[in-house]
């Protein structure tokens, strides 16, 4: 099958689209023919080498796919060849082929197109497991999403307005602060301007963030937990500004507030075959009567995705960027 490889560590220019062996499934695994894949941040790290795949998974970059059931493993029920689905991966998605644990593998999202349905089972399971599962965002709550306008933010945004949060959200110029508005943020905050905290706490009369989804990590850990209510939950799940941070733990206890990190890759198969479960149960409805709707900023061919990693790099896009095999 032909898949997109790094060469070895390095820019977009160590991705080449090469024959590889095709996979081979296990007992409890799906075959999937890919028909498109989406590039995620995390993607990037892996291309330059500092997010290896975990143990088991293939080295093929790619996070997520839609495509084709081509053969079914021997234990596995529920699922035929010919049927059309999307999965949540560990790895293997930019390639013509991938194996998938059973468990991972979701039904179109209903009105979605095979193409456009690759973009949608990453940002649905982190953002559905971190903002809901973890975080237990409810309605009425005020919820701040960092990077409003990414693949994650605008998913975020639209699910947290579906169930009657009030969303404010950051984003970085005046046309991703409109979009963020047009998918259901009532406030939206200049990164780059706007002291945050001072808004959140404005925009709330003084309340703070019920939840915060963070992309930052250490660079916003300590204005993170001031603008963060009493009984808050704090959500790490991107480090873009660093690893290690200060937290003041004065400042939490006295909000009894939490602070939560955590990474969806890395999780047991179990764990992520109950996540997809439950994107299954509680977001497909959302994108059936398209309270859900996904940003997809350009669809490229598997060919050109040094140029896709080039873009998501650059930041010039919203949403999410899909990559058809
Ligand atoms: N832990 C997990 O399981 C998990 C799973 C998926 C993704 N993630 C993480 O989630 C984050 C978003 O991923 P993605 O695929 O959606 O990437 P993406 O589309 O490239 O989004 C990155 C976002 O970061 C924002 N940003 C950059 N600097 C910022 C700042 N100083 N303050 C606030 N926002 C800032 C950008 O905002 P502007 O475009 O407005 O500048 C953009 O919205 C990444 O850090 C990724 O690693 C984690």
């Amino acid at each position: 099958m032909r898949a997109a490889v790094a060469a070895g560590p390095g820019g977009p220019e160590v991705l080449h689209v090469v024959e590889v062996p095709d996979p081979t499934i296990g007992p409890d695994e799906v075959l999937v023919d890919v028909a498109a894949t989406a590039v995620n941040r995390a993607d990037l790290l892996q291309r330059q080498g500092f997010y290896p795949p975990p143990p088991g998974a293939s080295e093929i970059i790619g996070l997520e796919c839609s495509g084709t059931v081509a053969a079914v493993g021997e234990r596995v029920s529920g699922w035929a060849v010919g049927d059309r689905v999307c999965a949540l991966l560990a790895g293997g998605g930019y390639a013509e082929r991938v194996a998938v644990p059973a468990g991972q593998l979701m039904p179109l999202p209903p009105g979605l197109d095979l193409v456009t349905s690759a973009a949608v089972p990453e940002v649905a399971c982190t953002v559905w497991s971190n903002v809901f599962m973890v975080a237990g965002l409810r309605p009425g709550e005020h919820v701040l999403v960092h990077g409003g306008a990414g693949g994650i933010g605008t998913t975020a945004i639209q699910l947290a307005a579906a169930v009657g949060a009030h969303v404010m959200a950051t984003a970085g110029t005046p046309a991703k602060r409109a979009l963020c508005e047009e998918l259901g943020a009532e406030v939206t905050i200049d990164y780059r301007e706007q002291d945050f905290v001072e808004v959140v706490r404005e925009a709330t009369d003084g309340h703070g963030a019920d939840v915060i989804l963070d992309n930052m990590g250490a660079s916003y850990l300590p204005r993170n937990v001031a603008a963060l209510a009493t009984e808050g939950r704090l959500v790490v799940i991107g480090m873009q500004g660093g690893t290690k941070g200060e937290l003041d733990l004065g400042a939490l206890l006295r909000k009894r507030g939490a602070v939560i990190a955590t990474a969806l890759r890395s999780r047991p198969v179990e764990d992520k075959a109950a996540i997809c479960a439950a994107v299954v149960e509680h977001v497909w409805p959302l994108v059936g009567d398209g309270r859900l709707r996904p940003i997809v900023h350009r669809t490229m061919p598997l060919d050109q995705v040094a140029d896709a990693h080039r873009l998501l790099e650059s930041g010039d896009h919203v949403g999410k960027v899909v990559l058809t095999t």
